[in-house]
């Protein structure tokens, strides 16, 4: 009877993937770790027999299971009434003041011509939340002043990014930034920029590396409260 690593056979199968969301259900109902042993003789019977170690393959089947429980939805500014209230829930529990946005400055940028917002959305919660909008939007910023391609209306600038603390870690953040990604080209940008904080936003640093993003220049002291460090970095990705 041959042993199917439960991420593999959920990816190859819809029937298979019913069946380790059962077990997936099992295990967090029973609050124990049991290792799983699917019969696949005629694909019907399935059993689980003794209590195991936790293994690699259970935590793959927990992430399958919830990479596909979200959405994306792009959101413009008659759609902000319907989710402001979650996203600034959201901005409030992620962001220490001196990061917090306004609703009153979200909204701005959302109304401006080549912004981007979008919503990430699960069991019509909110999950995550990204914006960007124009360059030239934010030139009250002593970095983008710096920057060489202000004025040419070529670069979106991501101002936002959040997903819920209840819900980090789980290839949201990642997805709402690929996915602007694509707009943003789709928009005719040719880059993204952004500024992130140095120790309090690393996984945002990790996020933007993998998709391609360079540093562009160190800010140092680019927030004024008592938090240590106080460093940003600014970065661009070509699209
Ligand atoms: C930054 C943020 C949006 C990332 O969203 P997320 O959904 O938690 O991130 P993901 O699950 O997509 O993870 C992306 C990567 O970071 C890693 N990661 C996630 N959380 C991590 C943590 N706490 N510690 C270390 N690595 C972590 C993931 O493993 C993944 O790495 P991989 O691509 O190599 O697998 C989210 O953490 C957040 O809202 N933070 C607070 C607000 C903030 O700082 N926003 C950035 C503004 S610049």
């Amino acid at each position: 009877m041959p042993v199917h690593r439960g991420g593999i056979s959920a990816l190859l199968s819809p029937r298979k993937f019913h069946l380790e969301i059962g077990f997936h259900a099992l295990r967090a109902a029973s609050g124990r770790v049991l290792s799983v042993r699917i019969q696949m003789d005629e694909g019907r019977a399935s059993k689980w027999d003794q209590p195991g170690p936790l293994t690699a393959w259970a935590g793959i089947v927990v992430t399958v299971v919830e990479l596909q429980a979200h959405h994306i939805l792009d959101i413009g500014p008659a759609d902000w009434p319907r989710w402001s209230g979650q996203i600034m829930a959201i901005e409030q529990e992620c962001f220490e003041p001196a990061r917090r946005e306004t609703e009153e400055h979200l909204i701005a940028v959302l109304a401006e011509e080549g912004a981007l917002g979008s919503v990430a959305v699960e069991e019509q919660q909110v999950a995550g939340f990204c914006l960007g909008g124009p360059l030239e939007l934010f030139c009250e910023m002593e970095w983008v002043r710096q920057d060489a391609e202000l004025g040419r209306r070529t670069t979106l600038y991501a101002d936002d990014l959040i997903v819920s603390p209840a819900r980090q870690g789980h290839g949201i953040g990642a997805a709402l930034k690929a996915h602007q990604i694509e707009r943003a080209r789709a928009s005719g940008y040719k880059f993204i920029s952004g500024r992130y904080r140095v120790g309090l936003a690393e996984v945002m640093g990790r996020i933007s590396r993998k998709l391609g993003a360079s540093e562009i220049r160190y800010l140092r002291n680019s927030y004024q409260d008592d938090i240590e460090p106080r460093d940003a970095v600014y970065y661009r990705m070509n699209l």
